[in-house]
């Protein structure tokens, strides 16, 4: 069998992703069109060129000026739907989608709004292609904590629907401890619980992130390698990772993949998985991320096999929900 083919053949979750980066430039000019929102680009063409980003702010400034389209329940469902659609081709089934909703109740979207949208693609993918999938809310750490408070009020008519909480955004200067008192309260609420740490940010915040924060698993945390006895408390611990390889090489976490970290992470003995981030903006989704990584680092079929057992293993489907897949 073709790599291709064996990638997409393997069961696998998808843990990693923020759903407003699947917005592919096609449907936010579709959702521009539909909505009178004005974009800073001119066509599609456009749009793809401005995709050149030197690290994750210059990422950021864009991701958010695209979310802009997003107004509508209809535009949350379509958003998800064609993601699901795509993850369902890769061999994604179960993922748990990071929505940011600061980003849209700051521009006067309702919270519920997203969510009834976000929703009702999962019940939909769950029919169609017997995908399962979780909500996860993501806060904003550029934004203060006494913002995300207010958001987790607005979320409290929706948590049945929700079932983890993140920290997404500019990781450089704002550490998780910044957040200790709303995740504290988040995990009295029964939140899972998670964090982007160590992507661009130091070792030091996913100990943070882990100590303070209290997370069940690290979102990228590839730059645990330059802390020995933080990589060895994560093998310990078998702490999943979500990594995120395309992504890495976009915002030149990693100048190219040859030379990403993933390989000696997981021959070290970490839980690695790998997911596509912003898979719109980064080139390319679920599979297309397996299939470069394997070839610049030449990954046996056993290494990706683990991997995609660790994304199963390391899902927030409780053991006693899980499917034949587990
Ligand atoms: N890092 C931090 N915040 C994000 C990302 C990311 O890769 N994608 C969307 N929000
Ligand atoms: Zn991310």
């Amino acid at each position: 069998m073709d790599l291709e083919h064996f990638v997409c053949s393997l069961p696998k979750a998808e843990l990693h992703v923020h759903i407003e980066g699947t917005l592919e430039p096609e449907m936010m000019f579709e959702l521009a069109r539909r909505n009178g929102v004005a974009l800073p680009w001119k066509s599609v063409e456009e749009t793809r060129a401005a995709y050149a980003f030197t690290d994750l702010q210059s990422f950021l400034d864009l991701y958010y000026a695209g979310a802009a389209a997003l107004i509508h329940e209809r535009d949350f469902f379509e958003l998800a739907l064609a993601y699901f659609e795509r993850a369902h081709a890769d061999g994604v089934v179960h993922a748990e989608l990071f929505f940011d909703p600061q980003t849209h109740t700051a521009r006067g979207v309702a919270f519920a709004t997203v969510v009834d949208g976000l929703e009702r693609a999962c019940a939909e993918a769950q029919v169609r292609w017997g995908i399962s999938s979780r909500l996860i809310l993501c806060f904003l750490r550029h934004l203060s904590e006494d913002e995300g408070f207010a958001t987790l009020e607005q979320a409290l008519p929706q948590l049945a629907r929700i079932h983890g909480v993140g920290l997404d955004s500019s990781e450089r200067g704002h550490p998780p401890a910044k957040f200790a008192r709303l995740f504290a309260r988040c995990r009295e609420l029964g939140l899972h619980i998670v964090a982007h740490a160590g992507e661009e940010g130091p070792p030091a915040y996913i100990v943070d992130a882990l100590d303070v924060l209290k997370v069940e698993r690290i979102d990228h945390g590839v730059r645990c390698a330059e802390d020995p006895a933080l990589v060895e408390r994560l093998v310990r611990e078998q702490v999943a990772l979500t990594v995120c390889p395309l992504s890495n090489v976009k915002l030149c976490v990693f100048p190219d993949l040859a030379q990403h970290n993933l390989k000696r992470l997981l021959e070290a003995g970490l839980k690695v998985t790998i997911n596509s981030d912003d898979p719109a903006y980064f080139g390319g989704y679920i599979a297309r991320n397996f299939i470069d990584t394997a070839r610049a680092l030449g990954l046996s079929r056993a290494q990706l096999k683990r991997i995609a057992r660790n994304s199963l293993e390391a899902s927030f489907v409780p053991e006693s929900l899980r499917t034949p897949w587990l």
